[in-house]
């Protein structure tokens, strides 16, 4: 009963529902659990059986997470911390967003037959990229520059939360799965169609501007409510990124104002020295088309949109309150004191009453 819900890992970080399954991961809403009735939401990211027995992967994995750490930054997901559990599987514990991921966000409008919001959409990007920014120029404890690139840069990666603030999540974590002896073709699906055309044929490295262009990707794709490169097959969503055709957001969407248009496809630029130099260069541009836009855009609407969004994808109006999840009756909440060799205990939860 390792991964189920009641699961508690290292003693205190209890799994409560099971949020999201990636390719390699599975994300889970838990709370964590303290002294005097202390609580917390968090994420735990459990590494999905296999990997965690790569010393390549470990190692890689390891070594990401310490590093994203480090990031502290309020449009970056902060990690809390990193353990191992008893099957000797890894995994990542996170802060929680509540809220939507830009996916889903983007679907919302999609399955009501609108078209995302275009001044909702730049300030998700201004924000994205205050993030990507801060990663990319990072320095280490000595004052020394130690960027960071996110790698893997997708709709299901940038979470708006309730209140607003955009996060990115699964900073540099990419790195350790590219390390991976992907077995599983299913592990990277989806994913093909965000990466940068020069990190597939070029063979470069991940840079600023390889985030950029996954960034790119992914506002042009919420405005056009279509995908860009992703087709069902990932070779062929590959191909489409070498080849990097990029049809006329301006003729899909004639509303958009044309310098929104013009800094996007600028960060799709088959040639990534002809983007931007920096995210913050980007955002800057992304912020004066913002200027010109009478409508507010900062967290108050947004985080009213993610509510809405919510609704239109009839998911609750917010995610279980953790201080109304009870223990079965005679169960306790198992305390740190308990220690490590009781964290496979499964303890059932009672889901407490949803706050109207
Ligand atoms: N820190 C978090 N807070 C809230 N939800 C999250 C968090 N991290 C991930 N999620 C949700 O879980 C889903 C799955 O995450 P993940 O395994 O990283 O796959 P992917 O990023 O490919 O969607 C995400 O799409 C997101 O909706
Ligand atoms: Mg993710």
């Amino acid at each position: 009963m390792i991964d189920a819900e009641g699961t508690v890992l290292a003693g205190r970080y209890q799994l409560v529902e099971r949020s999201g399954q990636g390719g390699m991961a599975t994300v889970w809403r838990a709370v964590t659990r303290g002294a005097a009735g202390f609580i917390r939401p968090v994420a735990v990211k459990r590494i999905l059986g296999g990997l965690s027995h790569q010393p390549e992967f470990v190692q890689m994995f390891v070594e990401e997470a310490r590093v994203g750490a480090t990031l502290d930054h309020p449009n970056v997901v902060q990690i809390h911390d990193f353990g191992r559990d008893v099957l000797d599987n890894y995994y990542l514990v996170m802060e929680w967003v509540e809220g939507v991921d830009l996916g889903r966000w983007s679907q919302s409008y999609e399955a009501a037959g609108w078209h995302a919001p275009w001044h909702l959409t730049a300030a998700i990007g201004i924000e994205s990229l205050r993030g990507l920014h801060a990663a990319h120029t990072r320095a280490d404890p000595y004052g020394n520059p130690a960027p960071t690139f996110h790698r893997d840069v997708t709709p299901g990666n940038v979470l708006i939360g309730l209140n607003g603030i955009v996060k990115i999540a699964d900073f540099g974590l990419a790195r350790a799965m590219d390390r991976a002896r992907i077995t599983r073709p299913e592990m990277v699906k989806g994913k093909t169609g965000y990466v940068a055309p020069e990190m597939l044929d070029d063979g470069l490295e991940a840079s600023a501007q390889s985030d950029m262009f996954s960034l790119g990707v992914v506002l042009w794709e919420v405005l056009a409510s279509r995908p860009l490169f992703r087709a069902a097959h990932d070779l062929d969503s590959l191909r489409n990124v070498i080849k990097c055709e990029v049809p006329s957001l301006a003729e899909i969407r004639p509303d958009l104002p044309p310098a929104l248009v013009g800094t996007i496809e600028r960060a799709l630029r088959r040639d990534p020295r002809e983007r931007f130099g920096s995210a913050r260069e980007m955002l800057l541009e992304l912020a004066r088309v913002l200027r010109r836009v009478a409508e507010p855009t900062d967290a108050a609407p947004l985080g009213q949109s993610v509510a809405l969004a919510r609704e239109r994808l009839g998911m609750p109006p917010r995610d279980l309150p953790p201080e109304e999840l009870v223990p079965l009756e005679g169960a306790r909440w198992l305390t740190p004191e308990d220690g490590l060799d009781r964290e496979e205990l499964a303890i059932p939860l009672i889901p407490g009453r949803r706050r109207e």
